[in-house]
């Protein structure tokens, strides 16, 4: 595990667009896994920026998302579709046929599912994985539960959930109650992983998620058990994190 403390946003999203970069330049057609979420709006600011100036090139860059609302199709602007267009495909260089987002209106989700998964392993798998981290510890809508779930699944949002993401919306009630999320499985089987952190209210949960025993009543805390996992978070609110 590789963790780094920043001091600000701003640190965050330089370090995090650095090493996806890095990723992309290494690996002209990589295959990234991205995440939607307040955390990675300025990575993704950073990211347009310099395809813009001609310093990256996303021309054979292939991606798939974590998750998607059920219910919702792309063009509804809660969903995780019109997010990820609006804040980084629509501003760089990347092919429509190379994206990859879970599809929340399909008529059969559970076939959606099975067929994402079917996508991510045609692809050659995840070369690098872009995850944040939700207040109950789920990482995509990998919820707290009794077992972790390996495929790419539906899922019923857990209160704390909606709550927090009930910012998007007018309201708590407009939030969507299930939603499509990656499974455990092509996470972990990504080759590497960067989970970015920001807010010292995320302070108790990165701390079990990296520390504390590995279950699923924590998602995050699987992450240990990763051979790659860099950790990028800022120390707002004195984070400090026991067991460094
Ligand atoms: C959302 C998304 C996750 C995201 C997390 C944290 O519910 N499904 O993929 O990582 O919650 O979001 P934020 O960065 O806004 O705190």
């Amino acid at each position: 595990m590789n963790i780094t403390e920043v001091e600000t946003k701003e640190e965050l999203a330089r370090a995090a667009a650095d090493l996806i970069a890095a990723q992309i330049k290494e690996k002209p057609d990589s295959v990234l896994g991205l995440a939607t979420g307040s955390t990675p709006l300025e990575t993704y600011a950073l990211l347009a920026k310099l395809c813009a100036e001609g310093k990256l090139d996303f021309s054979r860059v292939r991606t798939f998302n974590l998750d998607e609302y059920a219910g919702l199709d792309g063009s509804d602007p809660h969903s995780y579709t019109y997010f990820m267009n609006e804040n980084l495909f629509s501003k760089i260089n990347i092919k429509k046929e190379n994206v990859h987002i879970p599809n929340g209106a399909a008529a059969d989700l559970a076939l959606e599912c099975e067929n994402y998964d079917k996508l991510i392993e045609k692809n050659g798998g995840i070369d690098l994985q872009l995850l944040g981290l939700g207040y109950d510890g789920h990482i995509g809508f990998n919820e707290p539960g009794d077992g972790f779930i390996k495929k790419t699944h539906t899922v019923t949002l857990d209160r704390s959930t909606i709550d927090a993401n009930s910012r998007f919306f007018a309201g708590a009630d407009e939030v969507p109650k299930t939603a499509l999320t990656m499974g455990i499985k092509p996470i972990m089987n990504a080759k590497k992983i960067l989970l970015i952190i920001s807010g010292a209210d995320k302070k108790e949960m990165l701390q079990k998620a990296l520390y504390g025993p590995v279950t699923p009543r924590v998602p995050a805390s699987v992450l240990q058990r990763h051979k790659d996992l860099t950790v990028i978070y800022t120390n707002e609110g004195s984070l400090i994190l026991k067991g460094r």
